[in-house]
């Protein structure tokens, strides 16, 4: 069982939190400060992959769920 899970927030980002490694797409490692990172899911992020909190402004819409 990983160690990370992975949440996609209301209308925001995807949450990740735990032990990780996130590579740019060179394959090299971003450099994390903690265990907990927010991935941008709305595409507006000016720090991508990070969310910045663009999607509030830009009114991003998004519920998922792993249910029926
Ligand atoms: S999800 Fe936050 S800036 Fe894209």
């Amino acid at each position: 069982m990983s160690n990370v899970t992975i949440k996609a927030l209301k209308d925001g980002p995807l949450l990740v939190q735990g032990e990780m490694e996130l590579l740019d797409s060179e394959g090299n490692p971003f450099k994390l400060t903690n265990e907990s990172v927010a991935l941008c899911r709305c595409g507006g992020s000016s720090n991508k992959p990070f969310c910045d909190g663009t999607h509030s402004r830009a009114g991003f819409q998004s519920t998922v769920s792993a249910g029926e």
